[in-house]
């Protein structure tokens, strides 16, 4: 009996379907697609009628594009080896002022989206002035091998935050950056900028845009917990197996270094056979898991084992599940344990069986 990361492929593909809408989407497939795993995620995109990757890394886009030679590949971070990015028709970032002057020439044939840094500060042009002074200077710009311009892109630092006014200044800074562009007759083949929360918030693509820029939600998981259960459905389960059920005392200390203590006589512990070495997150282990249907606290987490206190219906090689669709990595989310991301990064696809059913 060894622990099981598992995703049900059609499940997948159905989110990923629902969450598509029949709108334009850009899927996030960075970090090994969430730790989907980038080749099953690029494929069921595909099969859901997405064409528009993007991904932080080179190594990454390079292997979309053997995946899908007719998508549109979108790298968010400038890279230095401008000629792969050639090779591989992918299209990158433009991140500053500073990079477009210092690599005009490498940049040749290139297709760039200029970024608007706004409120997250990570990366972009300063203001409009920054951009426009890029726009014009290309324009006067006669080299026929010069970078091409495909696109217009900035990233919403606070969509899924609710009591702050963050969001509608960084959406408004945004939309008048895009408005006044437009405006003046500059024109963009791809305008894009909503994660997965600022598109559930709007219930659309914004106008202008092209594309929502989607990773959590396609992955299953709700950006904020307001989104109804059934819009986002998880597709992995992880769980493991019961080796064994001691009973002990109350008083005595169960897992390193006093982690449990027993409160009662004949409390029945399950010895589990998955732990932080797999890849669950200690805050995750303050909660609960599944065993036949019913939700039992963990009581000490271990490299490769937990104890779960259980009652007289559970026995041991009965299954324990960690996450599932019935006890969603979201619901961990919004109880503190981590980002939906943290908890699914974390995975350690080495030690556990990797399935996909
Ligand atoms: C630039 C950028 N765009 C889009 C996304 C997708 O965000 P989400 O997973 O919340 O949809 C990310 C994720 O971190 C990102 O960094």
């Amino acid at each position: 009996m060894t622990a099981i990361w598992s995703v049900d492929t059609e499940q997948f593909y159905k989110n990923a379907v629902n969450v598509v809408k029949g709108n334009s989407i850009m899927a996030v497939v960075k970090n090994n697609a969430y730790h989907y795993g980038l080749e099953f995620a690029v494929q069921q995109f595909l099969r859901a009628g997405i064409n528009t990757f993007s991904t932080t890394s080179l190594r990454e886009a390079i292997r979309v594009r053997a995946l899908a030679p007719n998508a549109t590949i979108f790298l968010m971070n400038a890279v230095y080896e401008f000629d792969k990015v050639r090779e591989h028709n992918i299209h990158m970032t433009l991140p500053s002022l500073s990079f477009y002057y210092e690599h005009l020439e490498d940049l040749r044939d290139i297709h760039v989206h200029l970024e608007f840094e706004n409120l997250l500060h990570r990366s972009g042009f300063k203001s409009l002035l920054e951009i426009k002074e890029v726009l014009e200077h290309h324009a006067q710009n006669n080299n026929v091998h010069k970078m091409k311009i495909a696109g217009l892109w900035t990233h919403f630092g606070y969509a899924d935050e609710f009591d702050v006014p963050e969001y509608s200044i960084e959406r408004q800074a945004w939309l008048d950056v895009v408005e006044t562009l437009l405006s003046e007759g500059y024109q963009f083949e791809m305008i894009h900028a909503q994660n997965s929360a600022s598109y559930y918030r709007e219930n659309d693509v914004l106008p202008h845009h092209t594309h929502a820029r989607i990773g959590i939600a396609l992955y299953g998981s709700r950006p904020y917990s307001t989104i109804n259960e059934d819009e986002i459905r998880q597709s992995l389960t992880v769980k493991g197996n019961i080796i064994q059920i001691r009973e002990v005392n109350a008083g005595d200390f169960y897992g390193y270094s006093f982690a449990f203590e027993a409160q009662n006589d004949q409390t029945r512990l399950a010895v589990v056979d998955v732990g932080y070495g797999d890849g669950i997150l200690k805050s995750r282990a303050k909660h609960e898991a599944l065993i036949n249907g019913k939700r039992y606290p963990i009581r000490a987490l271990m490299m490769s084992h937990m104890f779960v206190e259980v009652d007289e219906q559970v026995q041991a090689q009965d299954e324990v599940t960690l996450y599932s669709n019935d006890i969603r990595v979201d619901e961990y989310t919004f109880k503190g344990v981590g980002a939906n991301s943290e908890q699914l990064s974390a995975m350690n696809h080495d030690s556990l069986i990797k399935e996909y059913r």
